[in-house]
């Protein structure tokens, strides 16, 4: 992979990378149809990364299926596709891991112990092996997003960190791999989150500004679906992920939900009109 991005960088291309663990569908797409657009090469990481999963989490079913995300990025136009072997990347004794003190401590970090320093880390692996002019991130995980971000600045990666709207069903439940572990019920229980977050949106952009009454309206339409458990539901500042208590300034509207034994995220933005 090394050389072939050295190879690259010496005839002159600039390398977009999106890092995924696999199991493409149209978000992941996007977001590599975006790379070919601002750059002159793509390239694609495929790896189910043991170190953000944690102990009890979904690792060993998360689904996987190599062959046609290769035939999947090969049609998005993808050059190069990097499949390490998780015993070829994490060599034995591996012992290095990188961490951030605030930005992992809200939303999924809460109940995600380590989630985030793992992915940090294996998302830097990928910068370092690859070595990219630029990266791009959906934000669905718009936490994931903003702590790269962050790691990029106070690490000096020299790689412009690019996030893409999240990519929806045509019914608006947000693309995601683990949507292809939910039944026919659940996939239809699964549009509750976002009516909960449009929900809470509308009553917003009807001057409803308190975070805990929007709050409390999309855990009422959550709470109606008996298969349904909430992990959390948030009203935050964007840049540090801290909770706001009235809308009166762009705020992101997050929630993670667990659907069956199938744990989805979402979020949408609240942008007050300017009086
Ligand atoms: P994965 O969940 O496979 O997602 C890979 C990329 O696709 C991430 O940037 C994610 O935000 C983006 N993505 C997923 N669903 C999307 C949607 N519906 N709309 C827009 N973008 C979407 O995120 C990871 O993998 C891993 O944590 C990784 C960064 C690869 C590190 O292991």
């Amino acid at each position: 992979m090394s050389a072939w991005s050295a190879r690259q960088r010496h005839q002159g291309s600039r390398i977009a990378l999106v890092p995924t663990m696999g199991f493409l569908h149209d978000g992941h797409l996007a977001l590599m149809k975006e790379a070919g657009r601002l750059a002159d090469k793509v390239a694609i990481s495929i790896f189910v990364n043991p170190t953000q999963f944690g102990p009890g989490e979904d690792f060993d079913t998360y689904p996987r299926n190599l062959d046609r995300d290769l035939d999947l990025a090969r049609e998005a136009g993808v050059d190069a596709a990097f499949v390490p072997r998780t015993e070829d990347f994490y060599l034995q004794g591996f012992d290095t891991f990188i961490d951030q003190k605030k930005l992992p401590n809200h939303l999924c970090g809460l109940s995600r112990t380590g989630h985030f320093r793992g992915m940090m880390t294996i998302v830097a692996k990928l910068f370092n092996v690859v070595n990219p002019d630029m990266a791009v991130f959906g934000e669905k995980d718009f936490q994931q997003l903003a702590i790269i971000r962050r790691m990029v600045a106070d690490l000096n990666f020299n790689i412009r960190i690019i996030g893409h709207p999240i990519v929806r069903e045509s019914d608006g439940l947000a693309m995601s791999s683990r949507n292809t572990n939910l039944t026919p019920e659940q996939r239809k229980t699964a549009l509750c989150l976002i009516t909960a977050l449009k929900t809470a949106q509308a009553l917003m952009e009807k001057k409803e500004f308190h975070a805990d009454i929007l709050i409390h309206k999309a855990k009422t339409i959550i709470t109606a679906h008996p298969d349904t458990s909430i992990d959390y539901i948030a009203i935050c500042d964007p840049d540090t992920l801290e909770d706001i208590p009235f809308v009166d300034r762009p705020a992101l509207m997050a929630l993670a939900v667990t659907v069956g034994t199938t744990r989805l995220i979402d979020n949408i933005r609240l942008t007050p009109a300017q009086e």
